[in-house]
């Protein structure tokens, strides 16, 4: 199946998993525990319905935004991901560059495999995730790249004090970066052209942190090994409050799923949350973003942006998060099985589908602009009228 042949995201995550060695699709893929919370991040939009409004002039649709201070021409981005060169060698740069041609946002993440630097050569807005580091320096050195480099929004990601539970990883043996052995070969072999790309250029260095954090410079070692390492436990509100005052931009919290914890990224002063359980890769058994969402609008109403990340798979979720009160959603497997089948072109086709879906479907629901969705146009399968987060 070539990507013109696949119809929406589940054809390119299968797509994306011939292609890919088995240890890598199944790090994308993959969630903690028994992923009950990967699962049910999706699962959860079904228990809403859409409620259409018919005989509207639907002959012209707007899907534009403004999220993060940056005008968007979708209500959608890139969620931020490490490690893109595993998955195929356009790496960040061509996410970045599919993101830029169609108009929306692209986060890098800290453990990604190319420099902030580079990655702010794509035009288009950028938005960079810091993890706090035991070295609080390389944190703070962030703040100031980002500045020096243009970065449109800063996201501090707060649901990785250490690393979730991942098994597939465990037992596929996932190591970064991936190195031929008696277990890889079957799976490299059986990828061609991603061994063949992996042969021609090896470079998988987490390009944000390699010249501070020693543990990387040398041999391959476990991801797990690497958050458990090097990242922070101790971190803390504090920490929060102490990055805001290094960035005069946006400021996004990443990993909050709590309405109190909305109060507080408010109080802290950050402009945006991200309703984030990590796409399921954290603690399982959390809720999915869109059931916590609508406790979380009302406890901040207009004053934080509020993001869903996690699940979002089809234009309908994104309408279901828009109209229950999301500012935008961000899309994290979504696009990086469309990376994984095609490099830029991939990531390319998802964002293709996912603006078509949503085009369709707005038409569908009777709304012609972003501002017009809201409680009317969704409803509670059970019938009622909230969800207590
Ligand atoms: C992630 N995610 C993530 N988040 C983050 O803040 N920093 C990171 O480095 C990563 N890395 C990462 C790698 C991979 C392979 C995946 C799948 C996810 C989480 C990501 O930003 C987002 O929260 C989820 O992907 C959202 O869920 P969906 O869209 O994948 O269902």
């Amino acid at each position: 199946m070539d990507l013109q042949h696949c119809h929406n995201v589940d054809d390119l995550r299968a797509r994306a998993r011939r292609r890919l060695p088995a240890p890598l699709f199944h790090y994308i893929d993959g969630g903690a525990d028994d992923e009950w919370t990967l699962r049910h991040n999706t699962q959860a939009f079904d228990d809403w319905n859409l409620l259409p409004s018919i005989l509207r002039d639907v002959s012209r649709i707007d899907l534009s935004t403004r999220v993060l201070g940056c005008d968007l021409e979708l209500p959608f981005f890139l969620a931020p991901t490490g490690m893109s060169r595993l998955f195929h060698h356009d790496k960040e740069l061509g996410a970045a560059r599919a993101a830029h041609r169609y108009g929306t946002l692209y986060s890098l993440s800290t453990l990604g495999t190319t420099s902030l630097e580079d990655v702010a050569q794509v035009p288009g807005p950028k938005m960079f995730q810091v993890y706090i580091h035991r070295d609080r320096g390389l944190t703070l050195e962030f703040a100031q790249r980002c500045k020096a480099a243009g970065y449109a929004a800063l996201c501090l990601t707060v649901d990785t004090p250490l690393a979730g539970n991942r098994e597939r990883d465990r037992r596929t043996g996932m190591i970064m970066p991936p190195r031929l052995g008696l277990r890889s070969l079957l799976s490299f072999a059986a990828s061609p052209h991603w061994a063949w790309h992996w042969l021609r250029d090896p470079d998988f260095r987490l390009a944000n942190v390699v010249h501070r954090v020693d543990a990387l410079a040398g041999g391959a070692m476990g991801l797990i090994d690497y958050v458990n390492s090097q990242l922070d436990r101790s971190v803390s509100w504090r920490d929060a409050e102490w990055l805001r005052a290094q960035w005069d931009g946006p400021l996004v919290i990443k990993g909050i799923g709590t309405a109190s914890d909305a109060r507080q990224a408010l109080a802290v002063g950050a402009d945006a949350v991200m309703i984030s359980n990590h796409g399921g890769r954290q603690l399982d058994g959390t809720p999915a973003p869109i059931e916590a969402l609508p406790a979380m609008r009302e406890a901040v109403g207009t004053r934080l942006e509020l993001i869903v990340d996690g699940g979002v798979r089809r234009g309908t979720h994104v309408l279901k998060a828009l109209a229950l009160g999301a500012n935008a959603c961000s899309i994290g497997r979504g696009y990086l099985y469309g990376l994984a089948a095609g490099g830029q072109a991939g990531v390319e086709r998802a964002l293709h589908l996912l603006r078509e879906e949503l085009l369709r479907d707005m038409a569908l629901l009777g709304c012609t602009r972003i501002d017009e969705l809201g409680r009317a146009q969704v409803r509670r399968r059970d019938g009622r009228t909230d969800v207590e987060v």
